[in-house]
C-alpha cells in the first residue's frame, strides 16, 4: 500500500524525522515536510488552492496510507500539524472524500508515553472522514537524535504493518 507522510515538526532533521526514518527504512513513502511548504491557517470563504494545501490534497488522493508524524508540543500535536488538520475543512467544503484510507500516527516526546488524549483528534478525525485509524507509535527521546531500543523494536513492527 502506498504511504504518504505528513511531517509536522518545527525542524526537518529533528527527533521526529529520526524516528520516522526508522519506520520508513522498510518501504517506499512520499514525505511532505510542512516546514517546506506554505500552509496558511484555515479561513472561512478562502479557496483551498491558495497555497501548498492543493498539492497535499492531490498527494492524499493518490496514497492509501496517511502517516501523520508530529512531536508532542505542549501536550498536543504541533502547531503545524494542527493547521494541517484545520485545512482538512476545505475538503469538506469541496466534497472531497478520503473514505477507506488508513491513518497512522507517529510521535516523539520526552515523557515516557503520549499525553492522555493525544490520539483523540487523530482517531476521531479519521472516523469523521470515514478513514480507518490504525494506531500510534511513540518514541520517548530524552537525548536528541537517540531512539531507545524499545522504540526501535516497535518501529520494526509498525513498519511491517504499514508496508504489508
Ligand atoms: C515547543 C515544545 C514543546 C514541547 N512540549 C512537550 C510536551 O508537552 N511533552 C513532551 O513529552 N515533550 C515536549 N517537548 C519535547 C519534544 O516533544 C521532543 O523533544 C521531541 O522529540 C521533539 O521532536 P522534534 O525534534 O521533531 O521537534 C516539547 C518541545 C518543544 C520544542
Amino acid at each position: 500500500m502506498s504511504t504518504l507522510v505528513i511531517l509536522g515538526s518545527a525542524r526537518s532533521d529533528g527527533n521526529t524525522r529520526t524516528f520516522l526514518d526508522l519506520v520508513l527504512a522498510n518501504g517506499p513513502a512520499t514525505v511532505i515536510d510542512l516546514c517546506d511548504h506554505e500552509l496558511g491557517h484555515y479561513e472561512y470563504d478562502m479557496p483551498s488552492d491558495r497555497d501548498g494545501f492543493a498539492m497535499m490534497t492531490t498527494q492524499m488522493k493518490s496514497h492509501s496510507n496517511l502517516l501523520l508524524a508530529t512531536p508532542v508540543y505542549w501536550y498536543a500535536m504541533s502547531g503545524r500539524m494542527k493547521v494541517f488538520f484545520d485545512r482538512l475543512t476545505d475538503l469538506l467544503d469541496e466534497g472531497v472524500s478520503f473514505k477507506g484510507k488508513n491513518v497512522y500516527l507517529l510521535s516523539t516526546g520526552t515523557k515516557p508515553s503520549l499525553p492522555e488524549g493525544f490520539e483523540v483528534p487523530f482517531r476521531d478525525t479519521a472516523k469523521y472522514l470515514e478513514m480507518t485509524y490504525r494506531g500510534a507509535i511513540y518514541a520517548c527521546m530524552r537525548e536528541a537524535g537517540v531512539v531507545p531500543d524499545e522504540a526501535k523494536r516497535a518501529a520494526e513492527d509498525f513498519s511491517t504493518q504499514l508496508f504489508r
